[in-house]
């Protein structure tokens, strides 16, 4: 492993690139990285970075959006088939559909989104961000939010604002059942339990906090606390262990793993670097209103 580290490093300064990897990638890919993050964090990253070259060690949405908020550079993934399912739970035509039914409605979309969808919208949103965006539109009669129906019911309950919402969800994190918080608790009393928006309702209200990857990073910590029960993808458990020597961390349930995230591995790190591949690049017209939607966002704190 440590031959193929090398050979990256090398190849990186060479192609003047930087490593992006989201918080849930496997634990060699997250130490090969420049930066680490949410979905938010590395979108802000990619559109500030100097570097002409970013390798995206994430799902397709993620490279996706650095592309369209820096079309100039160039953004490659180290295996193209790393999608989200969520994401390709709704289609730009069923978006259309739904915004006919609700002519008057303001429309958002979480960022987990093909590009096409992206553009039909007025602005998205992160799982960190969510709540602030709605709540930005005082005045709206109705509110779209897609695809992700627990997101949508979270953040409904947070705003007091009803939402016109789609039947999306994350297969991974549907993974994680009632019973998995309640042993969990009863197995660390001592522990806070922190799980993600996208978890099942049932799940949210059982749990002390419910955060972003991100969020989650920052509440650790700061936290007093000693123990933590992380009900998200499991590779967040790696990142919190690393930041926070001296504090435990116990996946609310094992089944809890994104196989996309896992696609991505030092191996394919190295081959994109090497051939250049695969680029991930959004047709223009797509590009521009998608990334009105994406830069509405970016300016809500
Ligand atoms: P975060 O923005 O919290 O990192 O979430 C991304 C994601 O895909 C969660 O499943
Ligand atoms: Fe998509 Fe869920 Fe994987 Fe996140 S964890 S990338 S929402 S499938």
């Amino acid at each position: 492993m440590q031959k193929i580290i090398e050979q990256i490093q090398k190849l990186k300064k060479e192609r003047k690139a930087i490593i992006l990897a989201h918080n849930y990638q496997l634990p060699e890919v997250q130490d090969v990285a420049d930066y680490r993050g949410d979905s938010l964090e590395l979108s802000r990253i990619a559109a500030k970075a100097e570097a002409q070259v970013i390798v995206f060690c994430g799902v397709h949405f993620m490279a996706e959006t650095a592309s369209i908020l820096s079309p100039e550079k160039q953004v490659i993934m180290p295996d193209k088939n790393a999608g989200c399912p969520m994401a390709n739970m709704i289609t730009a035509s069923d978006l259309r559909e739904l915004k006919n039914r609700h002519p008057k409605s303001v429309v958002v979309a979480y960022v987990n989104t093909s590009a096409e969808v992206k553009a039909e919208v007025d602005i998205c949103c992160t799982s960190t961000n969510a709540a602030a965006v709605v709540s930005s539109f005082k005045d709206a009669e109705e509110i779209i939010f897609v695809p992700d129906k627990y997101l949508a019911d979270f953040v409904s309950k947070k705003t007091g604002r009803r939402l016109i919402t789609w039947d999306g969800y994350c297969p991974t994190h549907v993974k994680i059942l009632p019973e998995d918080i309640i042993r969990s608790i009863r197995q660390h009393p001592r522990a806070k339990v922190i799980v993600h928006p996208e978890c099942t309702p049932e799940v949210i209200a059982l749990a002390d906090e419910a955060l972003s990857t991100g969020k989650t990073c920052e509440y650790v910590k700061k936290s007093e606390a000693k123990e933590f029960v992380i009900g998200t993808e499991v590779g967040l458990v790696y990142r919190l262990e690393q930041d926070n020597p001296g504090k435990k961390f116990y996946p609310a349930s094992e089944l809890a793993v994104c196989p996309n995230m896992k696609r991505t591995n030092l191996e394919k790190v190295l081959w994109s670097l090497e051939e250049m591949k695969d680029e991930v690049r959004v047709p223009d017209e797509i590009g521009k209103k998608a990334k009105k939607a994406i830069e509405a966002m970016l300016s809500i704190a």
